[in-house]
C-alpha cells in the first residue's frame, strides 16, 4: 500500500470497489494545510481515473473530519500574497471529481473542513459532528464556498446565522435543516457509508458519472435550462449499452450485468 503524509487509502466493499480515503493529520485536528490539500487532489483524481473504484468515501479522526484551513499557515499571508498565488484555488478540484463522493463526518467539520464536506455528493455525519462557518471569529469570511454551497444546502436564515455569528451546529440539527442526509453513532458512520458507496458502485459508472452532472446542473443554472440538460442527458443514456442491459435485466426479472459502456 502506498505511503502517504497526510492520508490513509484504503479499497473497501465486497467487490472492492469502493475507495476509502481519511484525512490523518492527527496533530492539528486535520487542519486543511497546503500539501494536506495537494496530496488529497491528486489521490482523488487518481482515483477517478480507477476503472475499479465506483465510489469514494471521505472521511477524518473520530474527533474531527478537518477543523478547517491551517490558520498557523495563513496567519502572516498578505493581500498580495493570496491574490498572487490563487490561495485555497486548487481546493476546487474536489468538487471536479466526477465519482461521487460521500462525506462521513465524524467530530469536528469548521471552516474549510464544512466546506469540504459540503464539495461532496452526499454528507452522513456521526452523532458527535459539529459543522461551523467560524472564520467571522478570525476576522476573514469562508473562502471554499462556505458563503455559496451553504445557502444552497440549508436556505438564507440559517446559512446567514452560520456565517455571520460563527456557532456551531451538531449532527442532530445538521441533519434537521438538510445539510446531512442521514446520522449515525460514530463507530458506524463509516460502515454505513461504504454500504451506500457499495449500492452506488453496483450501478453503471457511466450512467451514475451523468446522474451526479445532472444533480450538479441544478446548483448551475435555471429549473428551464437545467431541466433542458437532463433531458439531453436522459436521451444520452439511450445511446448506452448499460441503458439496454439495465431495462433488459428488468424485463428478464434478473440482475443487470453493466459494463461501463
Ligand atoms: N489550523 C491550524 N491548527 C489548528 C486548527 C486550524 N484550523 N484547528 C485546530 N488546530 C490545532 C490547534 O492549534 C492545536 O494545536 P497545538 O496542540 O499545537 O496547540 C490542535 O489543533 C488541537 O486544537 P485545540 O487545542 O484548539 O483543540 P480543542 O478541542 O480545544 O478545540 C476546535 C477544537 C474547537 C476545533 C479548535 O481547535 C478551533 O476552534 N479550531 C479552529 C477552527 C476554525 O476557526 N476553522 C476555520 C479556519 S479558517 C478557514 O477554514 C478558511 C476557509 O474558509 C477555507
Amino acid at each position: 500500500q502506498k505511503k502517504y503524509e497526510y492520508l490513509l487509502v484504503d479499497i473497501k466493499g465486497k467487490n472492492s470497489n469502493v475507495a476509502l480515503v481519511q484525512l490523518n493529520r492527527p496533530k492539528a485536528l486535520n487542519a486543511l494545510c497546503d500539501g494536506l490539500m495537494r496530496e488529497l487532489s491528486t489521490v482523488l483524481e487518481t482515483i477517478d481515473k480507477d476503472d475499479k473504484i465506483g465510489c469514494i468515501v471521505l472521511t477524518g479522526s473520530t474527533r474531527a473530519f478537518a477543523a478547517g484551513a491551517d490558520i498557523r499557515e495563513m496567519q502572516n499571508n498578505t493581500l498580495a500574497q493570496v491574490v498572487g498565488a490563487g490561495f485555497l484555488d486548487q481546493w476546487s478540484a474536489v468538487a471536479k471529481i466526477k465519482k461521487p463522493i460521500i462525506a462521513a463526518v465524524n467530530g469536528f467539520a469548521l471552516g474549510g473542513g464544512c466546506e469540504l464536506s459540503m464539495m461532496c455528493d452526499i454528507i452522513y455525519a456521526g452523532e458527535e459532528a459539529e459543522f461551523g462557518q467560524p472564520e467571522i471569529i478570525l476576522g476573514t469570511i469562508p473562502g471554499a464556498g462556505g458563503t455559496q454551497r451553504l445557502p444552497r444546502y440549508v436556505g438564507k436564515s440559517k446559512a446567514m446565522e452560520m456565517v455571520l455569528t460563527g456557532n456551531r451546529i451538531k449532527a442532530k440539527e445538521a441533519h434537521q435543516i438538510g445539510l446531512v442526509s442521514a446520522v449515525y453513532p460514530a463507530n458506524q458512520l463509516i460502515d454505513e457509508a461504504v454500504k451506500t458507496a457499495e449500492k452506488i458502485a453496483s450501478h453503471s459508472r457511466i450512467v451514475v458519472q451523468l446522474a451526479k452532472e445532472a444533480v450538479n446542473t441544478a446548483f448551475e443554472t435555471t429549473l428551464a435550462e437545467g431541466n433542458r440538460f437532463e433531458k439531453r442527458i436522459f436521451h444520452t443514456t439511450f445511446g448506452l449499452a448499460d441503458r439496454k442491459e439495465g431495462m433488459t435485466a428488468f424485463v428478464e426479472k434478473r440482475k443487470p450485468n453493466f459494463t461501463g459502456q
